[in-house]
């Protein structure tokens, strides 16, 4: 499905306004995004998810693949999402017409089991993927693969999946904050930034490896109690080498490597839902012995998380975008350079 047909559903389901600054994008309607977790996408369940400003129905189908499509049904429009799943056909809760595989309508139960459906009948599905755990979809034709995490292949590391939450910010706003090292010791002043001096060395914005584009610096990480099991040291401040880059348009990786040897690579993923509101989920990939539980791992970073949460909830609106409207210190340079590339993609040049 391309984008022109996702404005159509909009304008379908009584939706009048324009679509925002981020759903009429083609290039960001061209790219992927992560929404939910693989093992919430079940054979049983259904679900509705906004991305872009476009309701879709997700579920797992007969192959046990995901299948995702506009949430109207063909017929009379009603939200598929509010069907049931039978044998991984999802049935229509209006007169239970029945999608199978890549969409398909196997059933129309007013009409004789010897006529087929009609061709219209199918379901225009969009792109689906499932990687890291996750479920992936571009509503839109990909213009770039799914960003790589070359830990995923790597036996040393293990893969540790987080809820899927939504934030009420712009993922614009999400990406610069993911960026940006000199929030640390206001913003994280309840996990690790306390030790941090506030002023940040020079940042040279770099290729680095898996295509992302960021820079590399240490920091010094308060250490208590809950950041030890993430850290495996018992010091009151360790020294954390760490490298911070985007991969378009709103992809951004950390790794933080202890000198232990311990690494944690961090993926974190914001999808916009429309302009200002977005899903919020991260990965961690660990080459630790396993001593510590999934759960204890990521506890402290979702309390990072919930830190820059609870900030970038205050701050209205998407980030401008231009270079001109907001004032940039050389701590910035890595948020520059993104909305340098973002810019670049949104118009069409990159
Ligand atoms: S609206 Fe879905 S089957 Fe009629
Ligand atoms: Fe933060």
């Amino acid at each position: 499905m391309d984008g022109g047909d996702a404005g159509r559903d909009r304008a379908a389901a009584g939706v009048d306004a324009p679509l925002g600054v981020l759903a009429s994008c083609p290039a960001l309607v061209d790219s992927w995004y992560a929404v939910a977790r693989s093992v919430e996408v079940t054979r049983q369940s259904v679900q509705a998810v906004t991305l872009l400003e476009r309701r879709l129905v997700v579920w797992r189908g007969p192959a046990g693949t995901v299948v995702a499509a506009p949430d109207r049904c063909p017929h009379r429009e009603a939200p598929l999402s509010k069907g049931t799943v039978e044998d991984g056909c999802l049935v229509c809760p209006y007169h239970g017409w029945t999608y199978a595989d890549a969409g398909r309508c196997v059933r129309v139960p007013s009409t004789s089991d010897t006529v087929p459906p009609p061709p219209r009948a199918h379901l225009q599905t969009v792109h689906s993927a499932e990687a890291y755990g996750l479920v992936w979809l571009c509503i839109g034709e990909p213009r770039a693969p799914i960003p790589r995490i070359a830990e995923e292949h790597d036996t040393t590391h293990r893969r540790i999946n987080t809820p899927v939450e939504r934030w009420a910010t712009s993922a614009t706003r999400m990406v610069d904050n993911f960026l940006d090292v000199s929030h640390f010791p206001f913003v994280h002043t309840g996990t690790f930034g306390r030790a941090q001096d506030t002023v940040v060395a020079k940042i040279e914005v770099e290729p680095l490896d898996d295509g992302y584009v960021g820079y590399r610096y240490e920091v010094l990480a308060n250490n208590d109690d809950a950041a030890s099991l993430a850290s495996g040291q018992t010091a009151e401040v360790v020294e954390r080498s760490m490298s911070t880059g985007f991969d378009l348009p709103f992809n951004v990786r950390s790794t933080i490597r202890y000198g232990t040897g311990l690494e944690h690579v961090l993926l974190l993923l914001s999808t916009p839902v429309d302009d200002v509101t977005s899903l919020f989920t991260f990965v961690v990939w660990r080459n630790d012995d396993f001593a510590v539980s999934a759960e204890e791992v990521v506890r402290f970073d979702l309390a990072i998380g919930a830190e820059d949460k609870r900030m970038l909830e205050l701050v209205p609106g998407l980030l401008p975008l231009d270079q001109t409207t907001l004032v940039n210190v050389r701590a910035d340079m890595c948020s520059v350079e993104w909305r340098r590339r973002l810019i670049a993609l949104m118009s069409g040049g990159a």
